[in-house]
């Protein structure tokens, strides 16, 4: 199944999609996590993404193009791909159509969680993540058993750089100006669903798997 989970910073795309991956054989593709993985290294990508990054706004899009196409090429998405962050602007929806469409991936849902500010604002401070496995805690709404500790692999767990009010601010602006209307893009298509993910964990994934349940 060839997924696109889209959504404002902290909106739960990470989380929902650590979800979807349990029940289809299908990757998890973040283009956020794949450019973190990229400054943690220190390559040449991440030198070039590191500044937009921390600023909030947008790794310009040929960068990231040409890093997507990459890995939907690799063996693990031959039954498909969850893609999380991307595309973000229409430039980069246009070329991923055009590509998906040539190596036989055509998009088939497109999820877009809808969220207000407030509750933005309380997960994105309340965010933990771990650096080496990648699970994603909330200090109120989904705490680790051991304050700090990941309870998967026992690392200490961190705040993301990008994770206060100001860049969250950055990044709302961003999103309603450049991502959204890739929403409005893929609706005549008839691929989109639209989530209420303000709901808790439970429920927002209950509209999520009503929403592939179409399509599966
Ligand atoms: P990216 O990593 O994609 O960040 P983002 O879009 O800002 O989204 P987040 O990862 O912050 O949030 P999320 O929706 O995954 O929420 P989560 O599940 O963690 O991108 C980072 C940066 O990389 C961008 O700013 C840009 O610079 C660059 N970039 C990436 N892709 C790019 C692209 N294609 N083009 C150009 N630049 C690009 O949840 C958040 C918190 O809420 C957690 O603590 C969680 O536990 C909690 N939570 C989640 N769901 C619920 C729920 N239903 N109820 C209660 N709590 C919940």
């Amino acid at each position: 199944m060839n997924i696109l989970i889209m959504g404002p910073a902290g909106a739960g795309k990470g989380t929902m999609s650590d979800l979807i991956i349990k029940s289809y054989d299908i990757p998890h593709i973040s283009t956020g996590d794949m450019l973190r993985e990229n400054v943690r290294n220190n390559t040449e990508l991440g030198q070039q993404a590191r500044a937009y990054m921390d600023a909030g706004k947008l790794v310009p899009d040929e960068l990231i193009n040409a890093m997507v196409e990459k890995r939907l090429l690799e063996q693990d998405c031959q039954k498909g791909y969850l893609l999380d962050g991307f595309p973000r602007t229409l430039v980069q929806a246009k070329a991923f159509e055009e590509m998906a469409e040539r190596i036989g991936k055509p998009v088939e849902s497109v999820l877009a969680l809808e969220v207000g500010f407030e509750t933005l604002k309380d997960r994105i401070t309340g965010r933990r993540v771990c650096p080496k496995c990648g699970a994603i805690y909330h200090v109120v709404n989904h705490p680790s058993q051991t304050e700090g500790i990941c309870d998967s692999c026992g690392n200490e767990l961190q705040q993301r750089r990008d994770d206060t009010v100001e860049q969250l601010k950055v990044r709302m602006d961003e999103y309603e100006a450049k991502t959204k209307p890739i929403i409005d893009y893929f609706e005549p298509k008839g691929v989109v669903t639209h989530i209420d993910a303000s709901q808790n964990q439970d429920a927002t994934f209950t509209q999520v798997k009503e929403a592939l349940g179409k399509v599966a």
